[in-house]
């Protein structure tokens, strides 16, 4: 029996990365899904490749830092399919330049932290007063990261919003929790996804994010699909507000792990290609 059948799934930034191996797990699990993203393009080709897997799936066009765009998404969602579920807050972004503590502008910090945070906690809002209408179980699902708890002072905005989710995740746990519904957040390393794929062309970098990875590799936009339907099944219903860390160990690893071998050239370009091949 497919564990979410016929729930209702919004999964924002659900057109690529992380975002679409949970849209492509919840639907194996029989989950009816809702990617949101701000490319109709993207979006487009994302819901083919869902619906190659018999998935009842819909692209809605969101900018998840505006409000009313958010209000649209959720308002789509029940015009289609009658009722929401559960909803993933995944989008997110960081910051290319790694701009320093010292020259980040106040328009830098709030581009990070209107997409990270404050869509996140509207999006949530908006999501669970759908949900309390409904008045059954519902499910919160928080994009955060490693990061919410290693000092990543290259990524200081990032750091920071990423922080601040696993608060906002145990505050809506409270807060939600009499009407029945569940919030959890999903807290990853490094995983194969375009963000990573920045992150990773920088060799020295990526050797020192592997070093301290004791499981010795990035993981994929499908492990964390797979969390994701765990967090949106009964089979977690007394997970509560918690941030679970799917990072190979990294979040722990505070030197480089023993017998880690730095990569050779030939490793890091067939690392790279193997990137390339699983985007
Ligand atoms: N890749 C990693 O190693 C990693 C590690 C930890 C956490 N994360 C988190 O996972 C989430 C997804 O990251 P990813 O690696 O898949 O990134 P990605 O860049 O591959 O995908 C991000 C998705 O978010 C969407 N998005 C960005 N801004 C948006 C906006 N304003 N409105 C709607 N959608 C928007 C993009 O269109 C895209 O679909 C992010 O929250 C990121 O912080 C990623």
């Amino acid at each position: 029996m497919p564990r979410l059948k016929d729930k209702v799934a919004i999964v924002t930034g659900g057109t690529k990365g992380i975002g679409f191996g949970i849209a492509e797990e919840f639907v194996k699990e029989g989950a009816k899904v809702v990617i949101c993203g701000r490319s109709r393009e993207t979006g487009t080709s994302a819901l083919s490749a869902l619906e190659q897997l018999d998935g009842e799936v819909l692209f809605v066009a969101c900018d998840v830092g505006d409000i009313d765009s958010l209000e649209h998404s959720i308002a789509e969602t029940v015009n289609h399919f009658g009722r929401l579920d559960i909803y993933v807050a995944n989008a997110g972004i960081n910051d290319p330049e790694k701009t320093h503590f010292l020259d980040i502008t106040p328009e830098q910090y709030d581009k990070i932290m209107d997409i990270n945070l404050r869509g996140m906690f509207f999006g949530g809002q908006k999501a669970a007063r759908q949900m309390v209408k409904q008045g059954e179980r519902g499910v919160l699902i928080n994009m955060s990261s490693v990061n919410a708890h290693l000092a990543l002072d290259s990524q200081m905005v990032y750091t920071t919003s990423k922080g601040a989710i696993q608060q906002l995740t145990k505050v809506q746990a409270v807060a939600l929790a009499q009407y029945n519904i569940k919030v959890n957040a999903i807290a990853p390393g490094a995983i194969d996804t375009e963000l990573m794929r920045r992150v990773g062309s920088d060799k020295q970098l990526m050797n020192t994010i592997l070093s301290r990875t004791p499981m010795g590799r990035i993981g994929t936009p499908t492990e964390c699909g797979r969390l994701a339907v765990f967090l949106a099944s009964p089979d977690s219903d007394f997970i509560f507000g918690q941030s679970i860390y799917n990072d190979g160990g990294r979040g722990f690893q505070a030197f480089p792990t023993p017998g880690y071998k730095t990569l050779s050239d030939e490793e890091y370009d067939l690392f790279q290609l193997l990137v390339d091949q699983n985007q």
